[in-house]
């Protein structure tokens, strides 16, 4: 059988990363869109690009969610089986700052990746399998447990904005069949993580700690819980998705919340730090609205995916901590 073809938008984001390396690991052909900036973004995957036993199946292309025509041109030029809508402006307190760029590319994306696959589709392309990244954050003050039932009560930008996204993925495949999934994704975390967010900035900070390189970390609201997992392990999900016989919606979570004042104290006691010692709270990170409290119910995923966790919150914060020890202590050795 020949192998499949995959398109990732995103591929230079935490899950992108993942989700190339699980592709390539199952023979795909995988072609990323990178945004041009101004400087290297490509951190997560240079181990990818400069691997040359890849060359002829790991491609690279230069593309942008704000532009229709670029997405239309890359789904002509790769020819992909299916398409992984990975990319975003996937952080919730900026948002609020930048709410017209988050919701053009985070959610009207959504609608210019769905008319070209239309497009191509009627044109006689190959059947193409289209995955959407949703979000938890699209549940924000409905009560927890949260499943595929469950109502969407969004509270920021970025979670209206994934609420459109999936509406619009429902509708495609309602009004012309075709293979497009949402996956209702709970926080999922790892090494890789943007160091913006609350998990990462974390344990990085506790590392510096332990190491003598920072006194004080400041965050925002302590009290949120969420539902926090390994990306490794979700990116399995997305793509088990795609191998189901029909299109359908899942919620993908571990079913444990706890809150950053518990992650807290999870990472410091593993380096035989008192949290409480180190950090402070800043208005300043706190949002003009907080989703308090997700807790995902997965058992859908469970026994129609066969998905499952293989991490929970304690071996994920370890795995996070233990990797940012060793790079930050990497990087003082590398500057002294
Ligand atoms: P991430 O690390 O922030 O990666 C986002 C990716 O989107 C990056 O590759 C980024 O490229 C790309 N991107 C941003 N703007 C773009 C544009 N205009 N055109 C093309 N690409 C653009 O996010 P992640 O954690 O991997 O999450 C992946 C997806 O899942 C996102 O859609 C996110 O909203 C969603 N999600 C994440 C979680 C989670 O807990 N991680 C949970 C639920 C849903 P640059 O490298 O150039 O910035
Ligand atoms: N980022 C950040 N920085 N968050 C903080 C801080 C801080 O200094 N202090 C407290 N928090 C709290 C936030 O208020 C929020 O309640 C929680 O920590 C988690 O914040 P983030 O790590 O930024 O993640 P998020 O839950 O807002 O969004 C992430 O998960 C969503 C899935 O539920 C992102 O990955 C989204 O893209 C994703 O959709």
């Amino acid at each position: 059988m020949q192998a499949k073809s995959a398109l990732i938008t995103g591929i230079t984001g935490q899950d992108g990363s993942y989700l190339a390396e699980l592709l390539l690991g199952k023979n795909y052909a995988v072609h990323g869109v990178v945004r041009r900036a101004s400087g290297p973004n490509t951190s997560r995957i240079d181990h990818l690009i400069g691997d040359e036993s890849l060359a002829d199946r790991f491609h690279i292309h230069h593309g942008d969610l704000a532009d229709a025509n670029s997405l239309r041109h890359l789904i002509d030029r790769t020819q992909p089986d299916e398409i992984y809508n990975l990319g975003a402006q996937s952080h919730v307190r900026v948002s609020f700052d930048q709410p017209e760029y988050t919701v053009d590319v985070t959610g009207t994306a959504v609608i210019r990746l769905l008319e070209a696959i239309r497009s191509a589709m009627e044109h006689g392309s190959k059947p193409i399998r289209f995955y959407q990244a949703g979000s938890s954050e699209m549940f924000g003050s409905a009560k927890p447990p949260q499943n595929e039932q469950t109502r969407f009560e969004p509270r920021s930008p970025y979670a209206c904005a994934k609420v459109y996204a999936h509406y619009q993925v429902v509708n495609y495949r309602e009004s012309y069949g075709l293979f497009a999934a949402n996956g209702i994704l709970f926080n999922h975390e790892s090494p890789r993580r943007g160091e913006t967010f609350v998990t990462k900035k974390i344990t990085k900070a506790a590392a510096r700690i332990k190491l003598g390189l920072q006194e004080k970390l400041t965050l925002g609201n302590l009290d949120a819980r969420r539902d926090w997992g390994f990306a490794g392990d979700y990116v399995e999900a997305m793509w088990r998705m795609l191998q189901h016989e029909e299109p359908d919606d899942f919620v993908i979570a571990t079913g444990e919340s706890i809150s950053i004042r518990d992650f807290l104290s999870i990472v410091f006691d593993h380096l035989d730090l008192d949290w409480e010692r180190y950090v402070d709270t800043d208005p300043r990170f706190y949002r003009p609205a907080e989703v308090d409290y997700l807790l995902g119910d997965a058992t859908k995923a469970r026994d129609s995916l066969g998905w499952q966790p293989q991490h929970d919150i304690r071996s994920l914060a370890k795995m996070m901590v233990e990797h940012d020890l060793k790079h930050e202590a990497r990087l003082a050795r590398a500057g002294s």
